[in-house]
């Protein structure tokens, strides 16, 4: 295919190490919801309850990756994309959470580990994003302490079967969204509600976090060891203390809360006063088991967010104020498109003691336009650029940033969004199964040649 329109932008400018990578998670692009022995997970429950997901979507085929891997991988060999981030269902491995194994998933994952190191991509695992199997959920999922045990067993599993070939993993995918959405507001999987759950699940899963972390050190000593957080760059909406206030609070929330204590800094209570309300559920020795030494973090930043004061949003006391409302330019998502973000969360970032920082998700979705076959899709392609651009300058004033995926390889199951919202480099008609390069994909795929 012919070259495309370029940007100044080099690789070479980033350096030599710099990772380069695609992510993806299982939930969103396996499909296969009951193939081969899997089990349900509480996505697979979710997303079949009525008026959960935007127009019924689900995702039983979703971009049918189960099946499609390798036409996948091969796209992500044409790209010339490196590095490869996915997901396990746990469910797929262990159908009701816990042992036994079903052999099916296992053959399934390390079909696609082999095909990837066989085509010199690297696999990354995520070995959490989201999808609980059901089971462990109908025991109370992440609100009951086991699951910390559970999760260590499931971890110990993947690495006995993938860790002779697997080095770089990712405990958990961004804690604060599942479990904010899942069990506080009810929007994601499993649809829990309220302080007591969402606190309760908060600890369990940064304890899992942990756990998990140590499982992989104590089985594979050398493994590349990472974990993923989201956050955003916060602004006040005025110079009132009453916002500025309200700014910090939710910065707590959204940006410290589950890291600092993951990096030895204990709970940031006293930025956060309900996070008091946590001393509840932490035992004696729980204290000890809150910090790894993670190789890697992997930050997850799409927009900014502005904020002010509410007295009517009860624990934080303030309200984000939506792109819509502001009058600034958003994506399909209703994020606003602010590349500026990037450069403030990796400057803040860099202030904590992290070994590396990996940007492991950035992306955009927007509306594709299709004509004689081609996908035109330049906001997604400016998105990406501007935001390298932040990178860049993060890196020329100093600031540790050792690599970039972009999210996501082919247009997906975006939870409750369903397939509106579309993130790929690769378009993906959901009738056919048809996959086709956008021209952002053909952009990278040229900046990474
Ligand atoms: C965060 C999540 O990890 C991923 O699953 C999601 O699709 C993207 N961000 C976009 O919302």
């Amino acid at each position: 295919m012919n070259k495309v329109e370029t940007s100044f932008l080099h690789k070479d400018q980033f350096g030599q190490d710099f990772l380069w990578g695609v992510s993806t998670a299982a939930f969103q692009t396996e499909g296969a919801h009951d193939a081969d022995g899997k089990g349900s997970s509480i996505w697979d429950v979710f997303t079949s309850q009525k008026g959960k997901i935007k127009n019924g979507h689900h995702a039983l085929t979703a971009c049918d990756f189960y099946n499609s891997y390798q036409t996948d991988i091969d796209l992500i060999n044409e790209l010339n994309i490196p590095n490869f981030r996915f997901s396990i269902s746990w469910s797929r491995i262990m159908p009701t959470g816990i042992h036994p194994v079903n052999q099916a998933g296992i053959d399934y994952y390390n079909k696609i580990i082999d095909s990837l190191l066989a085509s010199g991509i690297e696999p990354w695992i995520t070995l959490y994003h989201w999808d609980l199997p059901h089971d462990l959920e109908v025991k109370g999922g992440w609100t009951n302490r086991e699951s910390v045990k559970w999760f260590s067993e499931y971890v110990a599993v993947c690495v006995l079967y993938f860790g002779d070939r697997v080095k770089n993993w990712m405990v958990i995918n961004e804690p604060s969204v599942f479990t904010g959405a899942g069990y506080f507001l009810g929007i994601h999987a499993p649809g829990k509600k309220g302080i007591t759950n969402y606190l309760k699940a908060m600890h369990h899963v940064t304890l899992a976090t942990v756990a998990g972390a140590k499982t992989l050190r104590k089985l594979v000593p050398e493994a590349n060891i990472g974990t993923t957080f989201s956050c955003t760059h916060i602004e006040p909406f005025s110079q009132t203390p009453k916002d500025i206030e309200a700014a910090k609070r939710v910065d707590t929330l959204l940006n410290r809360t589950f890291i600092e204590p993951i990096l030895g800094l204990g709970y940031p209570q006293a930025d956060l006063p309900v996070l008091k309300k946590l001393n509840n559920y932490i035992l004696e020795d729980d204290l000890n088991n809150l910090a790894f030494d993670f190789d890697f973090i992997g930050l997850q930043c799409y927009t900014r967010e502005v904020v002010k004061a509410s007295l009517l949003i009860p624990y934080i006391g303030a309200e984000l104020i939506s792109a819509e409302k502001r009058n600034v330019i958003a994506t399909d998502m209703g994020w606003e498109v602010y590349p500026p973000a990037l450069y403030q969360v990796l400057k803040k970032f860099n202030n904590y003691n992290i070994k590396k920082i990996i940007i492991t998700e950035n992306g955009a979705a927007f509306p594709d336009i299709i004509k004689n076959g081609k996908v035109y899709d330049i906001k997604r392609t400016h998105y990406i650029q501007d935001h390298l651009e932040q990178i860049l300058k993060a890196k020329k004033d100093g600031y540790n940033v050792d690599g970039y995926f972009v999210w996501s390889l082919t247009d997906n199951f975006e939870w409750a969004e369903g397939y509106n919202a579309r993130f790929g480099l690769i378009h993906v008609d959901f009738d056919t199964q048809q996959r086709t390069i956008k021209h952002s994909g053909l952009w990278f795929r040229d900046f990474l040649s």
